[in-house]
Order: structure tokens, then C-alpha cells, then sequence
């Protein structure tokens, strides 16, 4: 029996109901698929990260149709208001996450924040999840639905594929517009720190709130998403960073200028002079073994495109993934961060 099912008022009451009594349900956002469960419900939460081979220290975001419904999990010091405030304002609903104290006495499930003093919080911008979360009446945490270390999905058949059978419903709403996870920001410091790049950028950020922002590096535990390197300490203040996080299952080189034979092409912009060492031209790759994430050198279409092409080209025929060069600025910046990740040995 197919969990898939086209989001309308029925399926998205169906969905909601589902919610509250503690089964998982997929359903899209602007960004990627999420994996859906009752925040307040440390049983459904438990699921989530059953169903993902997730290890239990990497904390999960909790979704909001709004910013009233937020009010009783949050506790924001002075400063942290008047960002939180204004990124709000300007952002929500969107591809941001917010990493801000937990409230006192906050219901939230201590499982789906790792046992952490913060808590992730997001207003998703797709109509489905916010009606979705609306008639559920609970936040809704949702990691990416998909095997954890594997690549995020950015349509229904990519949740089906990897957890179809641990779900009790898939929201089919069509492809993920923005198609990379949200940007995380930590507001819970003394500074706003990017923890994860994405399509909000930085210079956005720092023109509303009129401040430098940085991005935290992670080296620690960097190899070892799938599993529990016993480095849960340092990992944890931006565990979405473990390094090897989005990957393909063959191997992904970045900055590629030609292609070594049997490898399959990743091109951005044009490919027309790109060759295969030992003779041919990329562009007379067959289909299987050629995609491009823009020919025109667009970035948005660039995020939009990633994870489908990279999944697409990611089949035991090919002997690796080449990628040519994506400029590191803009939404660039996220684009490359995932490409290293998928890269990462
Ligand atoms: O776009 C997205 O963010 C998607 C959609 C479904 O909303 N969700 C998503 O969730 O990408 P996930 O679980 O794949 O990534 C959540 C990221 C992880 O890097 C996690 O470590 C980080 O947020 N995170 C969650 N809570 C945190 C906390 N309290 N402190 C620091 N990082 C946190
Ligand atoms: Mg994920």
C-alpha cells in the first residue's frame, strides 16, 4: 500500500490526526522533505531517529506555523529578542532555523534536543507544513527525511525510496523550490554564528541586524555522521556539520576540469569544452552520466537541482561523480558546503 498521498484539506486533517497520535509523517517543505513527529511526544521522537539510523546526539529542528505558537518553548535573553525579532520579521516563513534557549519548563522533548539547554525553531515556508503543523496543534520536529548520511530529498519518490516503509504517510507536494536544508544560526551566544550555510545568506543577515557574522568551523568527529565517535561533546554545537553528511555512495571529486573515463559529469554553466582523459567530450556522455545543475550559471537553480542530480547520478555504473567549480559566494556558499561533504572520504 503506497503512503504516498497528494496534500489536500482531507489528507492533511489524515496527516495532522497521525501527528498527535505519534506516528511519523513526510511531508514537504520549501527547502527539503522532513520527517515529522510530535515534538512534545519523546515516544514519536524516538521514532524519528529509529527510522533514520540518526545517532542520538544530533538534535532535531522543531516547526512552527508561527511565531505565537512558539511562545511557550523559547526563552530569549535582551540581545538575542532583538535579532531573533528582526529575523523573524524578514525571513519567517522561510529557509532559516534558529538555535535560541529552551523556556523553562519548555514541553518539548528533551530526546529531539539532545538533552541541549536550545532548542532549533522554523517556520517552514510551504503551505502544506504550515497547515500541516496548524491542525496538528503541536510543533512538529522534522530532521530531512532521509537515511541519516545519506543525500537530503528534495521530492516524494527520494522519501519513499529511503524510508517508504517507515512512514505512515508521505504529503506528496512536488519538488522542494529552494532544495537545500535551512540555514541554522545560532542566537544563543554572544554573537549570531552561522552553524550551517544555506539559502539565507550571510550578508543578508548582517544587513538586518547590523552586525559581522561568522560561520563556526567544525573538525571534530567530521568523519562520522552515521554513527556515535564518542566526540558527541564537540560535535554537538553544530552537529549538522559532521563533515561526511550528504553523501553519495560513489566518490564525489570537486573542481573538476576534465573527466577521467567513467566518471560521471556534474557541470555548472557550460560543459562544451570539457574533455574525458584519453579522448571524448563530456557533452557526448550519454544522459545517465551528464547533468547539469545550470546551464545558465544560476545558483537558485543550481541549489534547487543538487540533491536529484547528485542522487541521479549516484548508480554503481558510474565510477564517481565530477563537479565542476561553483563559485563560493551568494547562495554558492551552501551549494559548496554540501558539495564538500558529499566529497569528504
Ligand atoms: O531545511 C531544513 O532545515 C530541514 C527541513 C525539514 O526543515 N530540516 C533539516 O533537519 O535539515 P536536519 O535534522 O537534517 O538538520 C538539523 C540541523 C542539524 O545540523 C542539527 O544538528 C542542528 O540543526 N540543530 C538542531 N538543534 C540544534 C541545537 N539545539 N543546537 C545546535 N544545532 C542544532
Ligand atoms: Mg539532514
Amino acid at each position: 500500500m503506497s503512503v504516498l498521498k497528494t496534500p489536500n484539506a482531507e489528507t492533511i486533517a489524515e496527516a495532522a490526526a497521525m501527528i498527535r497520535g505519534g506516528d511519523l509523517v513526510a511531508f514537504p517543505t520549501e527547502t527539503v522533505y522532513g520527517l515529522g513527529a510530535n515534538a512534545l511526544d519523546g515516544q514519536a521522537v524516538a521514532r524519528i531517529y529509529e527510522a533514520k539510523g540518526r545517532p542520538s546526539f544530533n538534535p532535531l529542528i522543531a516547526h512552527f506555523c508561527d511565531v505565537a505558537q512558539m511562545q511557550d518553548y523559547i526563552a530569549l535573553p535582551d540581545r538575542a529578542k532583538e535579532w531573533f525579532d528582526m529575523l523573524a520579521h524578514h525571513i519567517w516563513p522561510g529557509p532559516l532555523t534558529l538555535i535560541v534557549p529552551r523556556a523553562e519548563g519548555c514541553e518539548i522533548s528533551e530526546l529531539a534536543t539532545a538533552g541541549l539547554e536550545t532548542v532549533a525553531v522554523r517556520i517552514p515556508a510551504h503551505p502544506v507544513a504550515r497547515d500541516l503543523i496548524k491542525q496538528a496543534g503541536v510543533p512538529i520536529v522534522a530532521p530531512s527525511a532521509n537515511l541519516s548520511g545519506t543525500i537530503s530529498p528534495t521530492t516524494p519518490a527520494h522519501v519513499a525510496e529511503g524510508l517508504g516503509d517507515k512512514v505512515g504517510m508521505i504529503l506528496a507536494g512536488g519538488a522542494c523550490t529552494v532544495g537545500l536544508e535551512s540555514t541554522v544560526v545560532d542566537l544563543s551566544e554572544e554573537k549570531p554564528v552561522i552553524l550551517r550555510p544555506g539559502a539565507v545568506i550571510k550578508e543578508q543577515m548582517e544587513e538586518l541586524l547590523n552586525t559581522e557574522i561568522f560561520y563556526i568551523i567544525q573538525n571534530k568527529g567530521e568523519k562520522d555522521a552515521g554513527g556515535d565517535n564518542g566526540e558527541a561533546a564537540e560535535a554537538v554545537k553544530a552537529p549538522g556539520m559532521l563533515l561526511k553528511h550528504y553523501a553519495p555512495s560513489i566518490p564525489v571529486r570537486l573542481n573538476a576540469v576534465d573527466l577521467e573515463p567513467g566518471e560521471a559529469l556534474l557541470a555548472f554553466g557550460s560543459d562544451k569544452f570539457m574533455g574525458i582523459k584519453g579522448g571524448g567530450a563530456a557533452k557526448d556522455l550519454p544522459e545517465e552520466q551528464r547533468r547539469n545543475l545550470s546551464e545558465e550559471g544560476d545558483l537558485n537553480e543550481a541549489a534547487a537541482n543538487l540533491f536529484a542530480m547528485m542522487r541521479a547520478l549516484d548508480k554503481p555504473e558510474n565510477k564517481g561523480i565530477a563537479v565542476m567549480s561553483i563559485p563560493d559566494e551568494g547562495l554558492g556558499v551552501a551549494i559548496n558546503d554540501r558539495l564538500r561533504r558529499a566529497a569528504q572520504k
